[in-house]
C-alpha cells in the first residue's frame, strides 16, 4: 500500500512515519508514505494555493487548480482506491474503517488548510471525507498522520505478532483488558493471581471478564446489542 499525503505544511509530517512500527512496515516493504508540498504544483510566482473567499468572510480557500495538479500528476503514475480530503466535516473515523481502509490498495490524503478546500475539489476529486473527531484542528496533517497509523499497523505482516493487532481495544468491538509485567509485586501492588497460574483458558475468560466490565464502565455506548 502507498499512501500519499497532499499538505502546505511538509515539515509537520517529517517525523511520525520514520519510527517504530511506520518504519518497519517501510522497510519490510508492505507500506509507503509519501508527502508532497501542494505549493510546489502552483503556478505562481509566489507559489500561490490559496486565495479569498468568493462572498466575503474571514480566512482564506484552498484553490482548485494545484490540488488539481498534484492529484493528477499522482494518478497519472498508479491507481489509487481512495482520495482521501481529512475534514472536521466528514465520518468520524473508527477502527472498523482503519480495518476497511487497511484492506485497500493505494490512497491520497489531502490535508485542509485555512477554511478548507474549494467546494469543487471535493465534488471532482474527493472519494471519502473523514474526521478524527469533534474538535478542530489547525490543518488535516495531524489528522492523516493518526489515520495512516492506524491503517498501517493493521496490514498484515506489519506486526511481529500477528494476532497482537486482534487483541487491541475495539477490534473485538470491546476495550482492551488491563495488562501486567514483571515484577509480580510493586509496593504492595500484586499481579491478580490468575495471570499466574499458566491456565490459558481461565486467563482467557478473566481477560474477557476484565474487557466487559471496562467498557460497560467507560463506554457503555459500546455495549449496546452486546447480550452479556
Ligand atoms: N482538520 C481539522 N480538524 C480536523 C479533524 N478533526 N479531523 C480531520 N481533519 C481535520
Amino acid at each position: 500500500m502507498r499512501i500519499d499525503i497532499i499538505t502546505v505544511v511538509p515539515g509537520l509530517l517529517d517525523g511520525p512515519f520514520a519510527h517504530s512500527i511506520l518504519k518497519r512496515a517501510e522497510e519490510k516493504g508492505l507500506a509507503e508514505v509519501r508527502v508532497h508540498n501542494l505549493r510546489e504544483y502552483s503556478t505562481s510566482r509566489q507559489k500561490q494555493v490559496d486565495d479569498y473567499a468568493f462572498g466575503g468572510g474571514a480566512g482564506m480557500v484552498m484553490m482548485i487548480e494545484p490540488i488539481a495538479r498534484c492529484i493528477q500528476a499522482l494518478q497519472s503514475e498508479r491507481e489509487y482506491d481512495e482520495v482521501i480530503y481529512l475534514t472536521p466535516d466528514g465520518e468520524t473515523f473508527d477502527q472498523s474503517m482503519a480495518n476497511e481502509l487497511s484492506l485497500k490498495g493505494n490512497m491520497i490524503m489531502l490535508c485542509g488548510h485555512y477554511k478548507g478546500v474549494d467546494e469543487r475539489v471535493r465534488q471532482r476529486f474527493i472519494t471519502r471525507e473523514i474526521s478524527i473527531g469533534d474538535f478542530v484542528l489547525s490543518g488535516g496533517e495531524l489528522a492523516a498522520a493518526v489515520l495512516t497509523d492506524a491503517i498501517i499497523r493493521l496490514i498484515p505482516g506489519v506486526l511481529n505478532d500477528e494476532t497482537s493487532a486482534l487483541t487491541d481495544s475495539f477490534q473485538d468491538g470491546l476495550l482492551a483488558p488491563p495488562v501486567y509485567t514483571r515484577p509480580a509485586a510493586y509496593d504492595g501492588m500484586e499481579v491478580p493471581e490468575i495471570l499466574l497460574s499458566g491456565h490459558q483458558a481461565k486467563i482467557d475468560d478473566w481477560r474477557f471478564e476484565q474487557s466487559v466490565r471496562r467498557t460497560k464502565e467507560r463506554r457503555p455506548d459500546l455495549m449496546e446489542g452486546k447480550d452479556f
